[in-house]
């Protein structure tokens, strides 16, 4: 894996008895109660964790949680300390400050091998303003002497912990930073092929610069969600009450171009799938709605959308059955209500089923859809991302800020 990543990583210093600096991304999904959702995030963390553990290093962990105005308890992150030291079976130490006397004091007095987590960065905007002096108060209150990324899921941002914390330390890029970056952009730029996207979800202009990417380099693009509603509206389709997104006319005239361009005219359906039926509904708030199929030139006007219909789900199915890399990124329907997230199952077990392929899930609804549906491992995806913009960002061939500034790796054999 190594030689396809550019940046060095944890196994290239040594760390022993040192303290160690490691951004994770444990913004986690929670619920009403202060439970935690999905652990995903933690879980991806510990290859790291126990790695640099095995030095007998002090690690202090630092993260964000949410969009706190100012500190927000119901974004604090003691409850990920408790999970954590559940899932590594050793205690975890939680500050309830990430910078300061309390956090220098008690990092000072921890001996080689434990673990200490902090709260929340952007308890400061300075965190978000990535702000230098915020990002050496971190460095001094820890007295850290090594930085770790291995939030993926926040690589996209510059931001104090990401950025501008690289300027301060000697900075290297976690284990789940070099996996998630050399999966995602392995099954972009040397896909084995026919390499197959499925894209869905709600907006294409969220989604427009992964589009063209696919667009560029995909064998076939499929779309489902209230994406598609977008595109069939844009053929001429009544959509009914669906969720669409007006003003992206020019955008979908674009991107037909690019696809007639690289297909030929004749073949541009063939390239870029629609749904040729959908299941229809009243709204997106009734649970307990029936599942109801029609043609997608049969959706009345006060029906919505909802789900891509059976036709479509065996064409989606069938394509995907032939394809030697999956990139899914997306909901192909409103897969939140049982009788809508059809479509996404049989989705997601058309590509756990084809053995042969590399698939990559990435997008924040996505993730949780497939663990889901595979009872929260997702082992029957090669790789599920823990990154929802980022995945994307990195999917459309934008710079990740979090990996750039990393140290540059060296010696013989590295790709750039
Ligand atoms: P991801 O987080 O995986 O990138 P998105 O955020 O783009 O995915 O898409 C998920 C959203 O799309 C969800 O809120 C889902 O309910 C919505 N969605 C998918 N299909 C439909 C549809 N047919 N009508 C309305 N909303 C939809
Ligand atoms: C995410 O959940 O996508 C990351 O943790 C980044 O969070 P943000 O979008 O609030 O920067
Ligand atoms: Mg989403």
């Amino acid at each position: 894996m190594g030689k396809h990543f550019f940046k060095q990583t944890i196994r290239d210093v040594d760390v022993e008895r040192e303290t160690v600096l490691v951004r994770v991304d444990y913004n986690v999904p929670m619920n009403d109660d202060g439970t935690i959702a999905d652990d995903l995030r933690i879980r991806a963390s510990l290859p790291t964790i126990r790695y640099l553990l095995e030095s007998q290093c002090r690690l202090v962990l630092i993260s964000h949680m949410g969009r706190p105005e100012g500190r927000d308890a119901s974004l604090s992150l003691a409850p990920v300390a408790a999970r954590l030291a559940e899932l590594l079976g050793q205690s975890v130490k939680f500050i309830d400050d990430c910078v300061g006397d309390k956090v220098r004091q008690t990092v000072r007095h921890s001996p080689c091998g434990s673990v200490i987590l902090l709260e929340n960065l952007r308890y400061y905007p300075e965190e978000e303003a990535d702000d230098m002096n915020f990002a050496k108060s971190i460095v001094k209150s820890t007295g850290a002497a090594f930085f770790v990324q291995d939030g993926f899921g926040a690589a996209h941002r510059a931001h104090a912990s990401t950025h501008a914390i690289t300027m301060c330390l000697p900075s290297f890029a976690g284990l789940l930073l070099e996996k998630e970056y050399t999966m995602i952009t392995r099954s972009m730029d040397q896909p084995s092929r026919p390499l197959v996207a499925v894209i869905g979800g709600a907006k294409i202009s969220d989604k427009i610069d992964l589009i063209r990417r696919l667009i560029d380099r995909a064998d076939k693009v499929l779309i489902g969600g209230a994406m598609a509603n977008t595109f069939l509206q844009f053929k001429g389709y009544n959509v009914g009450k669906s969720v669409w997104e007006p003003g992206q006319e020019e955008v979908l005239r674009d991107i037909y171009a690019k696809a007639s361009g690289k297909v030929g005219e004749g073949s541009v359906d063939d390239f870029i799938v629609l749904p040729s039926d959908v299941a229809v509904g009243a709204n997106t708030s009734d649970k307990d709605q029936p599942r109801r199929e029609v043609s997608v030139d049969r959706i009345a006007e006060d029906e919505m959308a909802l789900d891509i219909g059976s036709e479509s789900i065996e064409r989606f199915s069938s394509i995907i059955k032939q394809a030697g890399t999956v990139i899914w990124n997306g909901p192909v329907g409103y897969s939140t209500i049982e009788s809508f997230s059809f479509g996404s199952a049989r989705t997601a077990l058309a590509i756990a089923s084809n053995q042969s392929a590399v698939s990559i899930v990435g997008g924040g609804d996505t993730a949780d859809f497939v663990l889901k549906w595979d009872g929260g491992d997702g082992e029957s995806f090669t790789h599920v991302s823990t990154g929802g913009g980022a995945s994307m960002e990195l999917m459309s061939g934008q710079k990740l800020p979090g990996v750039e500034s990393l140290l540059d790796a060296y010696g013989p054999g590295v790709l750039h």
